[in-house]
């Protein structure tokens, strides 16, 4: 089916000027960038986002790294994106993560991982909603 994933080129990626190499990436999976920005995330937004991870010992330097920098956010669309965005992302640590993927690529260690991909429909949709409104999606028509 189609699905929509919510993505993130986090900091480390957009310092390293790989931003447009990640999005290719995505094209060539077939994924189409429905809507995107660059932000540079608060303390409250990335603990907000992140909040399913408070309790976690990683915590605090994830937020930290998520607001050392601008992002990029963005909406992918495609046939069973969920899935197929996590696969071209590869495993969370880059160290486990299958030649040819963008961690492996393009991520320096499990926190500066480079991306970040959606891991269900229901964490998609309220990403998606977190940093988009409705009116700034932009399906594909053709
Ligand atoms: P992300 O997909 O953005 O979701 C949470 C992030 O926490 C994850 O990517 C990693 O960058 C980071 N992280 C750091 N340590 C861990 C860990 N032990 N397990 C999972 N995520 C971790």
């Amino acid at each position: 089916a189609i699905e929509r994933t919510f993505s993130i080129v986090k900091p480390d990626a957009v310092s390293k000027n790989k931003i447009g190499a990640i999005y290719s990436r995505f094209e060539e999976a077939g994924l189409k960038v429905i809507a995107a920005k660059m932000l540079h995330l608060t303390q409250e937004q990335a603990e907000g986002f992140y909040a399913e991870h408070s309790e976690r010992p990683f915590f605090g330097a994830l937020v930290e790294f998520m607001t050392s920098g601008p992002i990029m956010v963005q909406v992918l669309e495609g046939e069973n994106a969920v899935l197929a965005h996590r696969d071209i992302l590869g495993a969370t640590n880059p160290a486990e993560a299958a030649d040819g993927t963008i961690r492996a690529d393009f991520a320096n260690s499990i926190d500066e991982n480079a991306a970040h991909g959606s891991d269900s429909i229901e964490s998609a949709a309220r990403e998606v909603a977190y940093f988009f409104s409705p009116e700034e999606l932009c399906p594909r028509t053709r």
